[in-house]
């Protein structure tokens, strides 16, 4: 009997399954024969149960913020090479390994607060992100936060000119959008980074073919900046969580600010830092009207989606799909 070498057994494995050259997590716990061999200094138990999805520039960091605060929720532990956000399912952080991400989770975590979160606003639109998430946490339940996707993709323009983007900082924002096909590259990438992510039933969707509509909860993210304890009242019962806090002794208006922020006594508040919540000029009119016009289709398709999984269709959605304005 003879065999190739094993590098060269790999290397032959792989032509024939190239659909197995990344790998796929699963959860090593939901095992038995997995838990046997492995090691007593390894842990599982402490894998989120809830993951915000994004997308960017929805009002995310404001509800991670918020979430943080109820008492039986714990976010991971910060990471310092992606800030906040671990965004482990959509790059190559994923191919770190299990042992990556569960460091973010540690086991006495479980103790005082048995819920782990957590939230990377990238995975909304990240490709693999569904299928990954779904094959390490079949059960979790999966936040997304929609506002009007126009202005979603304005406040994105702004983020990304301010982070210093030579490209964004090099159009106008008119320029990017309209860009067509036969644009400069840079153009047309940021142009697909800036919009795609706006066409939110196509990405909703690929959620929904690996998690039930059971698990999805969608937040209106309008009615997060506007009223945030009854978003948080709302979004307690989905995840059955106890005890039930009342947002409203935590939350406070900052009107300097423009935004609720933590109350932390005093008649004091504790608000997002400066990159949430930018001062920057309206839109263009003819920016909104073509943007209008751009994601009529997906928020057509958008409010069937809702429809058919029994949600209530947001007034941003109406006010987009209506044809004044
Ligand atoms: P702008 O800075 O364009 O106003 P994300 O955290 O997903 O990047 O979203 C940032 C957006 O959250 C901000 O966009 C802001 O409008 C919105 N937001 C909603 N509630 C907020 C809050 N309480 N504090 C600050 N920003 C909030």
């Amino acid at each position: 009997l003879a065999s190739a070498p094993p590098l060269a057994l790999a290397d032959k494995y792989f032509q024939l399954r190239p659909d197995e050259l990344n790998p796929l997590w699963g959860n090593p716990c939901d095992d038995i024969r997995h838990r046997r061999i492995w090691s007593k200094s390894k842990w599982c138990g402490t894998l989120p149960r809830v993951l915000v999805i994004g997308p960017q520039k929805t009002g995310s960091t404001a509800l991670y913020t918020f979430l943080a605060m109820h008492p039986a929720l714990a976010p991971n532990l910060p990471s310092p090479s992606t800030y906040e956000e671990l965004q482990f399912f959509n790059n190559n952080n994923y191919l770190k390994g299990l042992d990556w991400y569960l460091n973010f989770f540690p086991p006495n975590m479980s103790n005082s607060t048995p819920i782990t979160f957590e939230k990377s606003a990238t995975y909304f639109d990240g490709d693999l992100v569904p299928r990954r998430a779904h094959a390490l946490l079949p059960n979790a339940k999966i936040i997304a936060i929609l506002i009007s996707p126009s202005k979603r993709a304005y406040s994105w323009y702004q983020h990304i000119r301010s982070h210093g983007d030579a490209v964004a900082n090099n159009y106008t924002f008119h320029t990017v959008i309209t860009a067509n096909d036969s644009a400069p590259k840079p153009l047309r990438d940021l142009r697909n980074r800036c919009l795609n992510p706006g066409k939110y039933s196509h990405y909703l969707e690929r959620w929904l073919a690996e998690y039930s509509s059971h698990q999805l909860h969608i937040i209106d993210g309008s009615l997060l900046r506007s009223e945030p304890a009854a978003v948080m009242n709302t979004l307690q019962k989905f995840l059955k969580i106890s005890p039930h806090i009342d947002y409203n002794k935590l939350l406070k208006y900052d009107p300097k600010k423009g935004f609720f922020c933590q109350a932390v006594g005093n008649d004091r508040t504790k608000c997002l830092g400066k990159s949430k919540g930018r001062i920057y000029p309206p839109m263009e009119e003819r920016s909104s009207k073509f943007l209008k016009r751009y994601y009529t289709p997906h928020n057509t398709a958008l409010s069937k989606l809702l429809v058919r999984i029994g949600r209530t269709v947001p007034q941003w959605l109406k006010d987009d799909l209506s044809s004044n304005g």
